[in-house]
């Protein structure tokens, strides 16, 4: 416990040393990196007088750059990255007790009178069960016994500190109820909003609300049908200037922008080469293309490379046919890890063996480089060697929503070919506007 209060501590002295108010101080468990850099888009009246803390921009690995205030956080993410060993095993040996008791209960309550309709189906014969038996033995025997610690509803903006609605339960938490007007202020240790943007007043919340007297807040059609508008041509064009790209487009959902869109780049026959920390998304994105997916080992470039070589060596497994196309998907950031992904020996491999990079930016772009631009501003790297760059709305900007940018031809291809585009609802207007207004 000592050391959890003095790495809390530290990380508090951290990010109020990186920001320059209360409402931008922002304490994040997963990525703490980010706190210390200056965004570019969306630069409000409220953030002029923030520093960029960063150094001269890095051509070259972090290890090599020097920095205090980022030593300090490198130094605080290993330590945060790498729990004593005692730890570890309490854990596991908890989750273990927990399920084997769990096991106990449910072989007794199987045999016995007492019967809970928590993660139950009842009234279900004929029926194959509509979900899993083990979600329903989690919630009951394991999420139950945590639950007066998570799950609390939030009553105020995922700022540095939130406000939660205190619960109380009858019976040990098979049931809850809100207690009204019992509140309680918390360290924000989960939620994105990197930067502190997603507040409820100030410049970005005016423009929104005056976007919504505007444009309302919904377009109601997909930007195929009538859901295009002049605040979405001008959010693309912010986000492609932004990040250093031909052209950009836009989705409501940043989970949805790569599960859309994916399949429109890749299909059967193709190869995609995944980091194995990848995100849900981005998985889900492959695996709906048809593509054949080999992943590499987390940030392992001499892994990817030797897949990479033995693919355009030996072709398509069955048909031992080349690849119709070769593509590299990592992510900028790993947020649960604090990794940065090798980007130059990336796009070195790249160009060595002619394949496409497709980087998903949604926790590096502004958060990352000396200008705020994500992994490739940060490597000092030229934004047209990557393909295809993708980000969300969601992490640093404290919005909602996605992006894809690139090349004219790539953004028009999508434009016409992604369901994102075709059948989904246009980002609505004053999300738009909390991202792309600049001033
Ligand atoms: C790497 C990555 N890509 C995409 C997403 C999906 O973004 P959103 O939460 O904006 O839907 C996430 C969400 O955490 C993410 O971590």
């Amino acid at each position: 416990m000592g050391d959890l209060a003095k790495t809390l501590d530290q990380l508090k002295s951290v990010v109020s040393s990186s920001s320059s108010g209360q409402d931008s101080a922002v304490i994040m468990g997963q990525k703490i990196v980010s706190k210390v850099t200056t965004p570019l888009i969306n630069q409000t009246k409220k953030n002029e007088s923030r520093q960029d803390v960063n150094p001269k921009p890095a051509s070259i690995p972090l290890q090599t750059t020097t920095s205090s205030s980022r030593t300090r956080v490198r130094a605080m993410e290993d330590k945060l990255e790498r729990p004593p060993l005692y730890w570890a095993i309490l854990s596991y040996v908890s989750y273990i007790f927990l399920v084997v008791t769990g096991y106990l209960r449910e072989l007794i309550w199987g045999i016995g009178p007492i019967n809970t309709p928590f993660g139950r189906e009842f009234n279900r014969d004929g029926y194959a069960p509509l979900y899993s038996s083990f979600e329903g033995f989690y919630t009951r025997n394991i999420f139950r016994r945590y639950k007066p610690v998570v799950g609390q509803p939030i009553v105020s903006v995922p700022g540095s500190r939130v406000m939660i609605n205190n619960r109380a339960s009858d019976d040990y938490y098979w049931t809850s109820r809100l207690l009204p007007d019992s509140r309680t202020e918390c360290i924000n240790l989960g939620s994105y909003n990197y930067l502190g943007y997603a507040e409820n007043a100030g410049p970005c919340t005016d423009e929104a609300i005056e976007s919504v007297h505007r444009s309302g807040l919904s377009s109601c059609s997909s930007r195929q049908e009538l859901g295009s508008m002049q605040i979405h041509q001008e959010l693309e064009r912010t986000v492609a200037e932004f990040v250093g790209a031909e052209a950009a487009l836009t989705c409501g959902m940043g989970f949805a922008t790569n599960t859309l869109n994916i399949p429109r780049l890749v299909s059967k026959g193709c190869l995609v080469l995944s980091d194995e920390l990848n995100h849900a998304s981005l998985i889900l994105g492959m695996r709906l293309s048809g593509a054949t997916v080999m992943v590499f080992k987390h940030c392992n470039v001499e892994h990817l490379e030797k897949l990479l070589r033995s693919a355009i060596i030996r072709g398509h497994p069955r048909t031992r046919r080349p690849w119709k196309k070769i593509i590299i998907v990592v992510e900028g950031v790993y947020s649960m890890e604090g990794t940065i992904t090798r980007l130059p020996e990336i796009v070195a491999l790249k160009k060595k063996y002619g394949a496409y990079i497709y980087l998903d930016e949604a926790h590096s772009v502004g958060a990352m480089g000396p200008n705020g631009r994500g992994v490739v501003d940060y490597y000092g790297l030229n934004p047209a060697d990557i393909d295809i760059l993708m980000g969300t709305f969601t992490k640093s900007f404290g919005s909602a929503g996605g992006y894809i940018a690139g090349s004219n031809k790539l953004i028009q291809h999508l434009r016409m070919h992604s369901q994102a585009s075709c059948y989904a609802v246009s980002v609505s207007p004053p999300v738009a506007m909390q991202v792309g207004d600049k001033h």
